[in-house]
């Protein structure tokens, strides 16, 4: 019998997600906020102009000084503005003319490091990787080594949440954030600012310039791409990897297949495993929604995208089944809402995807390619998502 996924009744029960026991044991909604679980009023919510961004450290961000704030915490003209300025960056054509040189070439140091020296930690790689692109996007290229950038970049993000409580443990942690930080400002962000006072560029930080923008506010901007980008896709191509790594079919598809089907693949993993679990929205007026997304004025909605991206309603039967064709016969865009929607839908969607398939399409043709120890999954409740860590590849000397 040819059995699709949608219809094959000896799948039922099967579950292919890795990260959501520890999500259903962790996932913290802000404190009030009504949860959303359903696909269609969770779309409806994200794309309302009636919403504004409550995620993240939003409640804290001072709205009169937009210009020392990340666009993210932005909503209406502003937001669009920030968003239309960077939009180039993102463009599927300067992927491919631009950001697919920097992929490949940081592929290939990867690849020759790895078979020196035998054997590396996988999120070390992914890390290189999504910090050498989101670099270039952001035009944090005249670090003294760009290792160095990479580690200064991690040691702000990794200590950004104060774990323990108290005051004096508060002081510790704020001195240790000011070093970080200063340190990332003196060799990596101040030398990308006087280079294109000189010279102005098509990224980020020559549009940070061209504007004007505060210290705080370049610094501000720089970090938010780092934990939006950096730190995403460090875990989204290590989650892959596992997936791949375990299902040699699927393993075998990928590499056969052409590019369509390696991003289906990719956005299908991503659907079962969103690295952002939860969007928090907050409504400025009270409106009847036609997908069910009603909401009353100042109420804070939590977006669950764990249960939207598997709301049989959306994905068909066997929502936990890792199906690269669902999307395509469900005709629902492949990462259902795991890049989010609406005006704050992830910029850079394309980018992630694009360096995923070629992280991913180069490591598995390695000879020898194996996983010599496989992640842990452990919870970060800053971004209230996944970190897998602990994972080992090994290949072939060169
Ligand atoms: C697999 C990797 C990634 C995932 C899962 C991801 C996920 C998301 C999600 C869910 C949002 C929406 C947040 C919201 O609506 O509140 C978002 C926004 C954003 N992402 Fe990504 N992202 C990824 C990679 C990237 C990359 C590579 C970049 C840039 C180099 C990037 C830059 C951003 C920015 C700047 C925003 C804020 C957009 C706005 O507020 O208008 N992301 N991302």
């Amino acid at each position: 019998m040819n059995a699709t996924a949608a219809s094959c009744p000896v799948h039922e029960g099967r579950d292919d997600r890795k990260s959501a026991r520890l999500a259903d044991a962790n996932l913290t909604p802000q404190q009030g906020a009504r949860v959303v679980h359903g696909f269609a009023a969770g779309r409806e919510i994200l794309r309302s102009p009636k919403v504004r961004q409550a995620g993240a450290t939003a409640a804290e961000a001072d709205l009169s000084k937009p210009d020392e704030i990340s666009f993210f915490f932005l909503d209406g003209d502003l937001h669009r503005k920030r968003r239309a300025a960077v939009a180039g960056l993102f463009a599927p054509k300067t992927i491919v003319t631009r950001h697919q040189a920097v992929m490949n070439r940081t592929m290939d140091a990867i690849v020759a490091d790895l078979q020196q020296r035998g054997s590396a930690p996988l999120d070390e790689l992914s890390w290189q990787m999504a910090v050498d692109v989101a670099a270039e996007i952001v035009g944090l290229t005249n670090s003294d080594t760009n290792h160095n950038l990479a580690n200064r970049v991690k040691a702000v993000l990794d200590s950004s949440i104060q774990r323990k409580p108290g005051l004096i443990n508060k002081l510790i942690f704020t001195a240790k954030m000011m070093v970080r930080v200063g340190r990332f400002w003196k060799h990596d962000l101040l030398p990308a600012i006087e280079a294109r006072r000189v010279e102005p560029k098509d990224d980020v930080i020559s549009y940070m310039v061209k504007e004007n923008y505060s210290k705080k506010g370049m610094i501000m901007e720089c970090l938010s791409y780092g934990g939006a980008g950096m730190m995403t896709t460090r875990e989204f191509i290590v989650m892959c990897a596992w997936h791949l790594f375990e299902k040699p079919d699927l393993r075998e598809r990928f590499l056969t297949g052409g590019e369509e089907d390696q991003f289906a693949i990719l956005e299908e993993i991503l659907r079962l495993e969103p690295v952002a679990s939860l969007l928090h929205r907050r409504a400025v007026e009270t409106a009847e929604g036609s997908q069910g997304g009603d909401m009353t004025e100042g109420e804070i909605m939590c977006i669950n995208l764990r249960d939207a991206n598997t709301d049989e309603a959306i994905t068909g039967p066997c929502p936990y089944e890792l199906d690269p064709d669902r999307a395509k016969r469900m005709k629902v865009v492949g990462p259902y809402l795991s890049f989010g929607d609406g005006p704050h839908r992830c910029p850079g969607a394309q980018v992630a995807l694009h360096e995923t398939r070629i992280f991913l399409d180069r490591m598995f043709r390695l000879p020898g390619i194996r996983l010599v120890s496989e992640p842990e999954v452990i919870w970060n409740p800053q971004i209230q998502g996944y970190e897998l860590r602990g994972a080992v590849v090994a290949c072939d000397p060169a």
